[in-house]
C-alpha cells in the first residue's frame, strides 16, 4: 500500500491556528479536495472533527479516524487508536494508496513511514500554533515543483511540491 501525505505548509512550517488553516488559499484547497476525491483518507481526531475535517469527511468517504480514546466512535468513518492500527485496517481493507491528511500530531508520527509528500508550500510565514515536521533533505528528495504567484484570488505565492524519499533512504 502506498501511504502518501498531504498538507499545506508555510515558509516556517506553519499548518494551522485555533484548529483552522491560518490561510485563504481557494487554489490549495480545490487542489487538495481534487486529489483526495473518491481516495482512501486517515486523519487525526482534532482535524476530523475541525469545520474543514467534517466537509472531507462527509458520508460516503472511506477512511480512519485516528484517536487514543477506545470509546470514540463516529458514524461514516472508522476508528484506529495507534498509527500500526491505522496502517493495519488500511492494508486489510486492499487499498492501494491511503492518505494522511494530518494534522500536526499525525503528520509527525507518519512522515517516517510514507512513500511520498505532497506539500503545498506557501511563500510566507504565518502566526500558528501547530507545525509540519522539518522535512530532512537528507531523507527526501524533490521530485517536482509547480509554482504560481499570487493572483486576485489566491493573496500569496505558493508551489505544488511533491518528495520522495532520498535514495538510499
Ligand atoms: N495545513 C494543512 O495541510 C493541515 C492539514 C490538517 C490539519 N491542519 C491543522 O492542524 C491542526 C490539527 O492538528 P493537531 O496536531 O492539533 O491534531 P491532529 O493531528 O488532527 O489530531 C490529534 C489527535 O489524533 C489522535 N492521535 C494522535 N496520535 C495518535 C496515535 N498514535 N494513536 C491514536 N490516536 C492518535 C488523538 O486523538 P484523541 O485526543 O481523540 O485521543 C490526538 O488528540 C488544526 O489547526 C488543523 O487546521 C492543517
Amino acid at each position: 500500500m502506498e501511504k502518501i501525505i498531504i498538507a499545506a505548509k508555510a515558509a516556517n512550517n506553519v499548518i494551522g491556528k485555533d484548529n483552522s488553516l491560518p490561510w485563504h488559499l481557494p487554489a490549495d484547497l480545490d487542489f487538495f479536495m481534487r486529489t483526495i476525491e473518491n481516495k482512501f483518507l486517515i486523519a487525526g481526531r482534532i482535524f476530523f472533527e475541525s469545520v474543514q475535517g467534517r466537509e472531507v469527511f462527509h458520508k460516503g468517504v472511506k477512511g480512519i479516524v485516528m484517536s487514543r480514546n477506545k470509546f470514540y466512535k463516529s458514524p461514516n468513518v472508522q476508528v484506529a487508536h495507534s498509527v500500526e492500527e491505522s496502517l493495519q485496517l488500511s492494508e486489510k481493507k486492499g487499498v492501494q494508496k491511503a492518505y494522511i491528511l494530518g494534522g500536526g500530531e499525525i503528520y509527525q508520527q507518519t512522515i517516517a513511514l510514507v512513500d511520498r509528500l505532497m506539500i503545498t508550500e506557501i511563500h510566507n510565514e504565518f502566526a500558528g500554533d501547530t507545525f509540519f515536521p522539518e522535512i530532512d533533505k537528507s531523507q527526501w528528495q524533490e521530485v517536482s515543483r509547480i509554482t504560481h504567484t499570487k493572483d486576485a484570488l489566491n493573496p500569496y505565492d505558493y508551489s505544488f511540491v511533491v518528495y520522495e524519499p532520498a535514495t538510499g533512504r
